[in-house]
């Protein structure tokens, strides 16, 4: 049995998030330098988009780059820059093709004007489609969300809020909370990802590189999902 049969169907996680994490060490055990290993991470984001809106998950967010990672040396910083332009401008024609919606989570105020054009323009252009949501965290740091939440209360005169008007002030608003958090590369922390959303998500960690992650592994990582005891504190 293939590995994506022995998924059960009625058991998908309807919010999968992933930390896509080891695109720099890819490259430097193949001696290549580091934007390397983001341009062939981009073609893994290409693959398990494609894959999870096959396997009908709802959501699918993915952290693409954090509040800081501004602190790289600024030529990488400006190729993740160029590669996010240049995916925006390509697949936004798939993703209206397939009916993916596309959501962004983070600060894109910091970004350039041309890039938060194409951003805004994939939102517009996608937002009543009904396949799979594609929210891609960008600027996005968990603790910046929790503290813009904050201020947005206050500013709404909301004194004492509940959790769900809390939620509501999340980039993430509408959304389910993630079911599973994968991470790739073997790091085991969390690096600023979601910090709220994730109180009872499943986490699962994987040693394979981003550039290297493809359907296989993510099946592996649903399938592991799926044995899981989801207790939410019960018993
Ligand atoms: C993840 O890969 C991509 C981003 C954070 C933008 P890294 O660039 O963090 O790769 P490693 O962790 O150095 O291997
Ligand atoms: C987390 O990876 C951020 C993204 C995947 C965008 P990092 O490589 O930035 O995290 P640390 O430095 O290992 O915590
Ligand atoms: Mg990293």
């Amino acid at each position: 049995m293939s590995l994506k049969e022995q998924i059960d169907l009625t058991k998908l996680p309807k919010h999968v998030a992933i930390i896509m994490d080891g695109n720099g060490r890819w490259a430097k055990k193949r001696m290549l330098p580091r934007i390397i290993g983001h341009t062939n991470g981009v073609k893994t984001v290409k693959k398990i988009v494609e894959f999870a809106r096959k396997l009908n998950i709802q959501v699918l967010t993915l952290y693409a780059f954090s509040t800081e990672n501004w602190q790289r040396p600024k030529d990488e910083v400006s190729g993740i820059m160029t590669l996010l332009k240049t995916y925006l401008k390509s697949e936004l024609e798939n993703m209206i093709e397939n009916q993916i919606s596309f959501r962004v989570s983070g600060d894109i105020s910091r970004m350039s004007e041309d890039i938060q054009a194409e951003l805004k323009e994939a939102v517009d252009k996608t937002k009543d489609m009904k396949s799979l949501v594609l929210n891609l965290a960008l600027n996005y740091g968990s603790r910046q969300e929790i503290l813009m939440a904050c201020r947005d209360l206050m500013s709404k005169g909301i004194t004492n809020p509940t959790e769900q008007d809390f939620s509501d002030c999340l980039y993430t608003k509408g959304l389910p909370d993630p079911d599973l958090l994968i991470r790739t590369s073997g790091e085991m922390r969390i690096s600023n990802f979601l910090l709220w959303q994730i109180a009872y998500t499943e986490i699962y960690v994987t040693d394979v590189l981003w550039p290297d992650f493809n359907e296989d592994e993510f099946c592996k990582a649903i399938i592991d999902y799926q044995k899981r005891d989801r207790r939410f504190g019960k018993v």
